[in-house]
């Protein structure tokens, strides 16, 4: 079984897919990760994330797997465990500018289809699982907040890991990358059409996974 879980950055995705895998006994794919371990290959290069050219380089030279055997999963870059540095402001910044060339986002959306036909049972998060790679998956949700609460969440998060950043910065990065998610030609954030939408801005972390649990074991068979 696949479900899908989309939406925009800062929506609480990745921790509410993990939590949801976690439940179910699936595996949880955050491919979000994929493409800031290119990202923070790109950075080890010194490429000019601007040249697609250079970016497709790296990423044919990237070798990316998962140590399914760890909760969550590590991502492991041409043989070297790189969750832990996969964070930062840099490689977040990298990421985005990999996201946006086609001949990577083919690369990737081939890869994690393989990585679902051999899982089987998992939970995968991303901005285009339930429309370009798993369209026929047997759930897919859109977890949405307002850009001020997502901008909220981001800004306590990185307070309390000893960042300084201003909430007005962090709130225009938030807008910025929507703008870049939603506005890219290839593989853009949309909300599948057959998505379950929830809006998390008032939820809690708990209410969402609920929500999340309750449809796919209400449906006692998925469509
Ligand atoms: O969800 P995240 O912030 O870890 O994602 C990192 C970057 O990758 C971000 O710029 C969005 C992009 N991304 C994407 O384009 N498609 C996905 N399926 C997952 C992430």
């Amino acid at each position: 079984m696949i479900i899908t879980i989309d939406g925009p950055a800062g929506s609480g995705k990745s921790t509410v897919a993990e939590e949801v895998a976690r439940r179910l006994g699936f595996s949880f794919l955050n491919t979000g990760h994929m493409y800031r371990a290119i990202g923070l290959a790109a950075r080890r290069r010194e490429v000019d994330l601007n040249n697609p050219m250079e970016l497709v380089f790296v990423a044919k030279h990237a070798r990316i797997e998962f140590d399914w055997e760890q909760v969550p999963p590590t991502v492991i870059l041409n043989g070297e465990k790189v969750t832990h540095l996969l964070g930062s402001k840099e490689v977040s910044e990298a990421a985005s500018y990999v996201a946006v060339v086609p001949q990577i986002r083919e690369m990737m959306v081939h890869q994690q289809q393989k990585i679902g036909q051999m899982l089987g049972n998992v939970v995968t998060e991303g901005r285009d699982q339930g429309t370009i790679v798993f369209p026929q998956a047997d759930f897919k949700f859109y977890i949405d907040a307002s850009p001020e609460e997502r901008a909220h969440r981001r800004y306590n998060q990185m307070r309390n890991r000893g960042e300084y950043v201003e909430y007005k910065e962090v709130l225009d990065q938030i807008l910025a990358r929507d703008k870049r998610d939603r506005e890219r030609l290839v593989g853009p954030l949309e909300k599948p059409k057959d998505a379950i939408e929830i809006d998390s801005t008032r939820l809690s972390f708990e209410e969402v996974v609920r929500q999340i649990l309750a449809k796919v074991e209400g449906a006692g068979k998925p469509k």
